[in-house]
């Protein structure tokens, strides 16, 4: 099975949990959409899209403020949960159940593109940025967006990578895909068409986690690097990991609490 086939299909499987697991809440998107409708100097007209638009946590500010907002998912169950979060689908927001790799929109038809988490998943990301390219019109933005993992979260997953290291089977597999991510260079594609990013932190804010909390996310599978390992081998890393927090933090009950960034490179259509 190819990797990309892999990484598409457990969306689905994390859909239910993806947003409790996750670090953005409503509230702090709201304050990034602040920033972002300032940043593209956003007029009752302006059109969004995002590839890749999960749950909607992005680009739900958008919609509720009565923007023109297109999502593109692969996963079913990720735009069911970004459907649930209304009566109604409103008619300002199109969502599409399609592969984001190859577009499907007209030249010129959006005001903004955002992506965020999901450069990785295109079948060849240097293709996607080419559609971006197209389907945005003549002066309109691309947002290159992250919301980077708040250093506490980052230190277990990281306590969590050592452990893995031990551990053959699964090691090879998260190599490949730490491969796959490595070799994107947006910025290079952007540079050699003579466009530069200009970088932007839309928003900082503090995340708090008990590690009992963290180590549940783990155990449910919610993130990328726990999605290839066999079962067995899943189960005796995670009762390593939970020993090792233990000791380390004193008590699974300790609360960890951390900053986590909005981070944006926007580049002009080029
Ligand atoms: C890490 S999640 C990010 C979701 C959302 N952008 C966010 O920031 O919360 C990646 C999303 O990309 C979707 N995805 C993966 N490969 C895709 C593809 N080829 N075309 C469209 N969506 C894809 C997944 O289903 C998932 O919803």
């Amino acid at each position: 099975m190819a990797l990309g086939e892999v990484q598409i299909n457990y969306y689905d499987n994390i859909a239910q949990i993806y947003d409790q697991t996750r670090w953005l809440t409503e509230s702090v998107a709201e304050e990034v959409a602040d920033f972002i409708l300032k940043l593209v100097c956003a007029t009752p007209e302006t059109s969004f899209l995002e590839p890749g638009v999960g749950t909607g946590l992005n680009v739900l500010p958008f919609v509720k403020r009565g923007y023109s907002v297109t999502g593109i998912d692969i996963s079913e169950e990720m735009l069911d949960q970004f459907r649930q979060k209304f009566n109604e689908t409103p008619p300002n927001l199109k969502l599409i159940h399609a592969d984001a790799s190859h577009l499907p929109f007209s030249n010129h038809s959006f005001d903004v593109v955002m992506t965020v988490h999901m450069l990785h998943t295109v079948s060849d990301w240097r293709v996607f940025l080419d559609h971006i390219n197209r389907v945005l019109k003549p002066g309109g933005f691309y947002l290159n967006c992250q919301w980077i993992t708040p250093p506490a979260r980052k230190e277990l997953e990281d306590y969590f990578r050592a452990i893995l290291a031990k551990y053959e089977d699964a090691k090879q597999k998260s190599k490949h895909i730490n491969a796959v991510i490595k070799k994107i260079d947006v910025e290079e594609y952007f540079h050699s068409r003579g466009s530069k990013s200009n970088y932007f932190v839309a928003k900082e804010w503090i995340v708090k986690n008990t590690v009992k909390e963290l180590l549940s996310f783990f155990r449910a599978r919610a993130y990328g690097l726990c999605w290839q390992i066999p079962d067995e081998t899943f189960k005796i890393i995670m009762n390593e990991l939970e020993e090792f927090c233990i000791k380390h933090y004193g008590s699974l009950e300790e609360v960890l609490s951390s900053k986590a960034k909005f981070e944006i490179w926007a580049y002009r259509a080029v």
